[in-house]
């Protein structure tokens, strides 16, 4: 008889060129400190064309037999709201539609679909529309289940920052846009007009418990909406992968404290590398043809694949400033988006910064912005600089149809110093830029940004 011997070895997981330690198990720590901690949690995903015919199956799986179905005028309109619902009551589920998801949401929107939600005793959730509905439907089953104020539980200093006491009532989520990633992630995010501020509510609790994703919900969306979308997608894949490494961080006080972005780590840059090839692949033809499913179906994918990424690594300069950019002035019209109320789209808002944010965060890790430059352009690029991204993206932006900059959405160099008090505000996205990010900094930024081209 022989015994054999625990041989305790690092391990070394080698990843855009960053070397990172991981500690043989049961060793305690660095000694630092220092984080030396992830953790990774993906949305289970239902994804091809045709998957949301599987609803109704979904949530006889999950046991639901009254469901709460959210929704926006414009699904309703494209008929998609009304065949899910179909599919639904086929397999013997209740449902009931509740369809006046705004597209920008406020806590007074979500506190009138949490309302709807709380008298309607549903027991299962399900979101069919873009990133609003399916963030109001996080708040409608927070609010159903638990109680409360929605306030209480939007993150601080703008909320009370108020943690959900328990797990949620099932909700799926089935998007019809590509870009937020909303059925992979774990926040809501609401306008606060009165701080002329954007912010959310983030909890892992609220991550759906699948996203649906059937690329063939897309088809009837107009250019404008895809190109939004789709460089919303490039964005949070891109500052996922350019946040600021995990364990740069330092160690949180208790496994509670961890933060739910947790920045760049080898795991959520695989989700995040691969949204970039297919942003950079398929995002001009989803643009140029609508029917292109090919296409459509890379591209919500890969906001799925994004989601997960920035769900687990977070996002920085770029989202930081678009909460400004969309928040402060309610005056641009966009064009192929339901004229109700002037806003600025999301993924147009994040975009316009992009080239200028990771011109600033190249010195930081110029291997990683060459590697994302080359997912973007499908090829192998020698010779890199600062402006080898900014411009990738910048021609991306062209061929998608996207504003040329800030001043296009409305803002002139007066106006800098009010947005940089918004994305100032944001000092929980910030954190994670690869370098530190000051006032003038973002003015720079943004002054840059006025026009890309
Ligand atoms: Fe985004």
């Amino acid at each position: 008889m022989f015994e054999v011997a625990a041989v305790r070895r690092p391990v070394y997981i080698v990843c855009g060129g960053r070397g990172l330690s991981v500690r043989g198990a049961g060793m305690q720590g660095n000694g630092s400190d220092r984080e030396t901690v992830f953790t990774m949690e993906a949305t289970p995903i239902k994804y091809g064309p045709g998957a949301a015919e599987e609803v109704g199956w979904e949530l006889k799986r999950l046991r639901v037999g009254r469901v709460m179905l959210v929704t926006d005028p414009g699904v309703v309109r494209a008929g998609i709201a009304g065949r899910v619902r179909e599919l639904i009551e086929a397999e013997g589920v209740e449902v009931e539609v509740w369809d006046k998801a705004r597209v920008e949401p406020t806590a007074d929107s979500f506190q009138e679909a949490a309302d709807f939600a709380v008298e309607g005793d549903f027991d299962g959730f399900v979101a069919v529309g873009g990133g609003s509905s399916i963030d109001t439907t996080k708040v409608c089953d927070l609010i159903a289940t638990h109680g409360g104020e929605i306030l209480d539980y939007v993150n601080s200093p703008i909320g009370g920052g108020k943690k959900p006491p328990g797990p949620l009532k099932p909700l799926l989520a089935v998007p019809t846009t590509a870009g937020t990633g909303a059925e992979a992630t774990t926040v809501a995010i609401l306008d606060i007009p009165e701080q002329r501020v954007k912010t959310g509510i983030s909890h892992q609790y609220l991550r759906p418990n699948r996203g649906v994703v059937d690329p063939l919900l897309t088809m009837s969306l107009p250019s404008e909406v895809t190109s939004s979308c789709g460089l919303d997608v490039v964005c949070h894949a891109a500052e996922s992968y350019l946040s600021k490494p995990y364990d740069t961080r330092q160690k949180p006080g208790s496994p509670d404290d961890r933060p739910p972005y947790q920045g760049a780590n080898p795991i959520a840059d695989m989700w995040s590398a691969k949204a970039l090839e297919y942003g950079g692949k398929y995002l001009r033809r989803a643009v140029e043809n609508g029917e292109d499913v090919e296409a459509r179906g890379a591209m919500m994918l890969g906001a799925s694949l994004a989601g997960v990424g920035f769900g687990s690594a977070g996002v920085h300069i770029p989202h930081a400033c678009a909460y400004p950019i969309a928040g402060l002035k309610h005056e641009y019209e966009p064009p192929g988006y339901p004229q109700d109320h002037p806003f600025v789209p999301h993924g147009w808002s994040v975009i316009v910064t992009a080239p200028a944010a990771f011109r600033f965060t190249y010195e930081s890790q110029p291997e990683r912005h060459r590697y994302v430059a080359e997912l973007l352009a499908g090829e192998k690029i020698e010779q890199a600089d600062e402006n080898t991204l900014p411009e990738i993206l910048i021609q991306l932006m062209k061929d998608a149809g996207a504003p040329s900059g800030v001043r296009e959405l409305g803002y002139g160099e007066d106006d800098i110093d009010d947005l940089v008090d918004g994305a100032m505000k944001q000092q929980r996205l910030l954190v994670l830029a690869p370098r530190e990010v000051t006032e003038d900094d973002l003015a720079d930024i943004l002054r840059e940004s006025m026009e890309n081209w």
